[in-house]
């Protein structure tokens, strides 16, 4: 069997609930490649289609099937209140049926992007009144133990979907583009796109190995240091191709730092310049949390002479915090 259709087998024989629309397209951005003189393309998973999109909907599909599967009847999650990861956690929990509690860090903040559709959707919010970012890891714990002792049946998730069975999500988007780039003459030789919590990275750089793409992948840290990230994305790699039943030996992970500017959550000068460029261009916008940064280390690295190649960068959505207060995390 080819590696393809190795992978193809293991993932169907995986429950996985259908939200996606797919395949996304993978699209020339002709007017960006003109202004960089390297062909980039756009994998658009922005059109994810389900809420405004956007990457966490695919690791999702294979969580709330984890979590069906468990006989669970929750889902608790959590991160900053401008989470895509948790909006779209909350949005698709309540259509396959499961109560969605979400834990914030800090202290409330004014409903707006994707807090504002959390109270929408009636998402019960905790926040944990410590502004460090791991005190959502123990609020989840504690939530969790307490819906435990009223007799419900929590599936509890960390931060982001960052987990081997969420990774799974972008190891299937892997087979995906697969697909596509049979299909082109010149295919891209480097997928780049933004690393939060790595669960991304994670499924994209398991499918790379498991499939033998001829592509690497690039992650660009937008919150995290290097190294962390790095053991995170290997880690998730690793155990993605576990569940698999082909183990990823040594997983080849190249994360780029230097591009998260003021904070994590905070707009950086080079994003919002790479973002606007973008949308001038393109037609696209940008997030300024994750896309607009890793686009700006993707400029930079064709405007240096490093990327001359064909590359694709994956839009990965996060249209709500368009809309959130500067700086709001
Ligand atoms: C719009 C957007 N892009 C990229 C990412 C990064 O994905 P990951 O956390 O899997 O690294 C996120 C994470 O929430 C996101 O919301």
């Amino acid at each position: 069997m080819t590696p393809l259709g190795r992978v193809r087998a293991a993932l169907a024989g995986i429950s996985r609930v259908e939200l996606a629309t797919v395949p996304t397209p993978l699209q020339l951005a002709s007017r960006l490649s003109d202004e960089l003189a390297v062909p980039i393309w756009f994998k658009r998973d922005d059109m994810t289609g389900i809420g405004l999109g956007g990457n966490k909907v695919r690791p999702l599909e294979y969580l709330l099937a984890d979590a069906l599967g468990q006989g669970c009847d929750s889902l608790v999650t959590g991160a900053g209140p401008q989470s895509n990861w948790t909006m779209l956690a909350a949005l698709t929990a309540l259509r396959s049926g499961l109560e969605p509690f979400v834990v914030c860090y800090g202290d409330p903040v004014p409903d707006v992007g994707n807090l504002l559709l959390h109270r929408k959707l009636g998402t019960k919010i905790y926040f944990t009144a410590d502004p460090e970012r791991s005190s959502v890891d123990s609020g989840i714990e504690q939530l969790a133990a307490e819906l435990r002792g009223l007799g419900r049946h929590p599936y509890v998730v960390p931060r982001g979907g960052a987990t081997a069975v969420g990774a799974l999500g972008y190891v299937r988007a892997s087979v995906e583009m697969a697909a596509q780039l049979v299909r082109m003459p010149e295919p891209p030789t480097a997928l780049w796109l933004a690393a939060g919590s790595g669960g991304t990275c994670a499924g994209l750089v398991a499918g790379a190995a498991l499939l033998q793409a001829s592509y690497d992948v690039v992650g660009v840290t937008v919150s995290r240091p290097v190294p962390e990230i790095t053991a995170q994305v290997s880690r998730l790699a690793t155990a993605a191709g576990e569940l698999l039943g082909t183990p990823v030996t040594e997983p080849a992970v190249d994360i780029r730092g230097g591009w998260i500017g003021p904070g994590y959550g905070v707009p950086s000068p080079e994003g919002e310049q790479a973002a606007a460029l973008v949308a001038r261009a393109e037609s696209v916008f940008l997030d300024p949390v994750f896309g607009a940064k890793a686009m700006a280390a993707l400029i930079d690295a064709c405007r240096s002479g490093e990327v001359v190649g064909p590359v694709a960068f994956l839009v990965s959505g996060g249209a709500s915090t368009l809309f959130a207060a500067a700086g709001q995390p």
